[in-house]
């Protein structure tokens, strides 16, 4: 992990007292880890008007001369947590990033207090394994959904991939597993239920491969020692890189998986991580 005071200048003073625009709030940056020079995770204070769904986004930002810079983040605190917490990449040159992995404890961050999102449990059919397939900071959404008491009602395994470049992407996400897994009340639920597979693409580890192919040659199965994936009982959950969630998404089809929405729920739902522009 990268220390805090090596990582460069602190963000820009912003104008505390300026209106802001409709439905946007300043919360308070509480904490910050930085885990690689391209991730880092910080978590601030929550108006306790602020409501969201575990898997759900919001426009999030920070004050600039003129007006708020905002970017859809996903939450990855849970639902009752009396903090937000937020999962970044650090874009080089990004208009936002670029001055937002600078955040220091005590600077103000911009919420707009209408989130949203597909990556609901709602969306999807009733089923008994569900799948969080992820690469990159794709795993934010699924922090949020894991640390819901609700998934492990909804389901009797809850199976989340994680697939990144390099072994540092991962330890965000097998941060939030390993916290999980000790809690004090979802603790015994999350060791029975939950369980954690991270592959890595660019150097070695012991699970190697991109998630569709670790799929379709049955590899993610058999390393887990589970029943091969996509059964009746299945439903699946991704987010991450649009060309994974593409090749997926056929993957799922050629299955005979449909995808779900608030009106119509299905066997996956699915949220892009980032939009290539
Ligand atoms: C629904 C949704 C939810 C999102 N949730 C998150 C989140 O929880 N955490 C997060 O870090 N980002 C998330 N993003 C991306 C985020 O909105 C911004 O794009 C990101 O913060 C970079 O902002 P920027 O202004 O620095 O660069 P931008 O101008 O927004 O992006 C520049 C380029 O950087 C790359 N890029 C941007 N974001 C990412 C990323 N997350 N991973 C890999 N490459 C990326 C893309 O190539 C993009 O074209 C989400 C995007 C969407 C659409
Ligand atoms: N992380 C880095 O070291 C790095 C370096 C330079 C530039 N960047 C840029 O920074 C941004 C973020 O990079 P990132 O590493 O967080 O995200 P990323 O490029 O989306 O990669 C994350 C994971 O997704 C995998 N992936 C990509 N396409 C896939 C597909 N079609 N099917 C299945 N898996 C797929 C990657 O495997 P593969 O490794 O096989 O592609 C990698 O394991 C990108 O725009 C990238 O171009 C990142």
């Amino acid at each position: 992990m990268l220390d805090e005071a090596t990582l460069g200048e602190p963000s820009t003073p912003v104008a505390a007292e300026r209106p802001l625009g409709s439905g946007l709030r300043r919360e308070t940056v509480l904490s910050i880890t930085h885990y690689t020079d391209k991730l880092f995770s910080f978590r601030t204070t929550r108006a306790p008007s602020f409501r969201f769904q575990s898997g759900q986004f919001a426009m999030i930002g920070l004050e600039t001369e003129t007006r708020p810079l905002l970017r859809a983040y996903s939450m990855t605190s849970a639902v009752y947590d009396d903090h937000l917490e937020f999962f970044s990449i650090k874009v080089p040159n990004g208009p936002l990033t670029s001055r937002l992995q600078h955040i220091q404890v005590g600077d103000t961050i911009i919420v707009n207090g209408k989130p949203t999102g597909t990556l609901l449990l709602s969306n999807l059919r009733p089923g008994k394994r569900l799948w969080l397939f992820a690469t990159g900071t794709g795993f934010a959404p699924f922090a949020s959904i894991l640390r819901d008491p609700e998934t492990y009602d909804a389901f009797d395994q809850v199976i989340a991939v994680e697939g990144c470049r390099e072994v540092d992407e991962l330890q965000f996400a097998t941060d939030v597993v390993t916290d999980l897994r000790r809690h004090e009340y979802l603790g015994e639920t999350a060791t029975e239920k939950l369980l954690y597979y991270a592959t890595v693409t660019r150097e070695p580890f012991h699970h190697q491969g991109r998630i569709p192919d670790l799929i379709a040659t049955g590899k993610l199965t058999c390393d887990l020692g589970i029943a091969p994936f996509g059964g009746e009982e299945d439903r699946v959950m991704m987010c991450g890189n649009p060309n994974m969630l593409a090749d997926m998404k056929a993957l799922l089809q050629a299955r005979g998986f449909t995808e779900g929405s608030s009106g119509a729920p299905g066997e996956f739902v699915i949220e892009k991580a980032f939009v290539e522009k």
